[in-house]
């Protein structure tokens, strides 16, 4: 099969399509996906460049990628929610396991996927799984009453967007911190107030919760005494302060709860993003464009010989 390889770590240079063998044929409860379209997520960046600490030591050559969409190729033993030619999304934490999804076939357990959304194309499908999941879960940790305040930061991010529609969805109230340009795209995400300065949140009161997306070090002034902040960037995590004890938060692998999110979205609740898709064979550009920052969207990764990858 077609993956994109990298043999080095280093810049978006190491990576480039390759042969590789096949994904194994399915064991028990597992299955074999092939792929429609794959998502670059910050961790991709982290892992390829050796910023994540102990990752450096994984084997190479390596496929990175955790977010997937595609159909069911074949069934191991004992598969139950899934037959051929589903189409479905996943998650594959690649660090821990191996089993990057930039390629044309992976093979996971089946309580790592979901159907995917029927209300989207399969391709952009790709962009949900690890935002969305890495929003909803320490949501669902967060006990907030109805009405109270949550500030998103980098709110027009991948997560930040998808964290701006779950709090509405939860009752919550909204607001976003984003760059000066990205002021509009927030509201229309959903955020009843809109801050391009920590000290401009600061001011506005003080929020029950803050959602801390973009490693801002002091975000956690403009939480309440005694509110919350929950962090995805465990690289910026300010001491506790004024009964304020941060949290890390760290997505998990769960198919059950991504079945969950993908409902949302057909129902309009969830509104996924995609900037453009790339063939595997443009995989270092399309990174490169994607690390450089002010990209509003997500970027996917396709296999070359597919319709998109041929026209990319
Ligand atoms: N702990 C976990 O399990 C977990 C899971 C998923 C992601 N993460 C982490 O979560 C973070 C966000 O991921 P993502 O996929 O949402 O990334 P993303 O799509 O790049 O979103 C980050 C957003 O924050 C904005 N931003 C950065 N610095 C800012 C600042 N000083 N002021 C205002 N906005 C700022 C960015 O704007 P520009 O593009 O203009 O810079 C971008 O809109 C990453 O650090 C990622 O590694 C953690």
């Amino acid at each position: 099969m077609r993956a994109v390889v990298m043999n080095a770590y280093g810049s978006p240079d190491v990576l480039h399509e390759a042969e590789v063998p096949d994904a194994p044929a399915p064991g028990p409860g597992q299955v074999r996906i092939r792929i429609e379209a794959a998502a670059v997520n910050p961790v991709d960046n982290q892992v390829r460049s050796g910023s994540k600490g102990d990752e450096i030591t994984l084997p190479l050559p390596m496929t990175l990628g955790w977010d997937l969409s595609g159909r069911i190729e074949s069934t191991g033993p004992g598969v139950e929610r899934f037959a051929v030619g589903d189409p479905v999304i996943g998650l594959s934490a690649q660090p821990a396991t191996g089993l990057g999804t930039w390629a044309e076939l992976v093979t996971l357990h089946e309580s790592l996927l979901a159907p995917a959304p029927r209300s989207i194309s399969l391709r952009d499908a790709a962009a949900l799984p690890l935002a969305s999941l890495s929003v909803h879960q320490p949501f669902q940790r967060l006990r907030l009453p109805a009405g109270a305040s949550v500030l998103v930061t980098g709110a027009v991010g991948a997560l930040g967007g998808y964290a701006l529609q779950l709090a509405a969805h939860r009752g919550w109230r909204p607001s976003a911190l984003v760059r000066e340009q990205d002021v509009d795209l927030a509201e229309e995400l959903g955020a009843h107030e809109v801050h391009t300065t920590v000290a401009g949140a600061a001011r506005a009161g003080g929020y029950d919760a803050v959602f801390e997306t973009a490693g801002i070090p002091d975000a956690i002034k403009a939480v309440r005494d005694g509110g919350s902040l929950v962090t995805v960037v465990p690289t910026v995590v300010p001491p506790a302060e004024r009964g304020i004890t941060p949290q890390v938060s760290y997505v998990d692998q769960d198919g059950a709860a991504l079945e969950e999110l993908a409902a949302l979205v057909d129902r309009g609740i969830l509104t996924v993003r995609v900037a453009r898709a790339h063939p595997f064979a443009r995989a270092a550009e399309a990174v490169a464009g994607f690390e450089a920052g002010g990209v509003r969207g997500k970027v996917l990764l396709v296999p070359s010989a597919t319709p998109d990858g041929a026209a990319g």
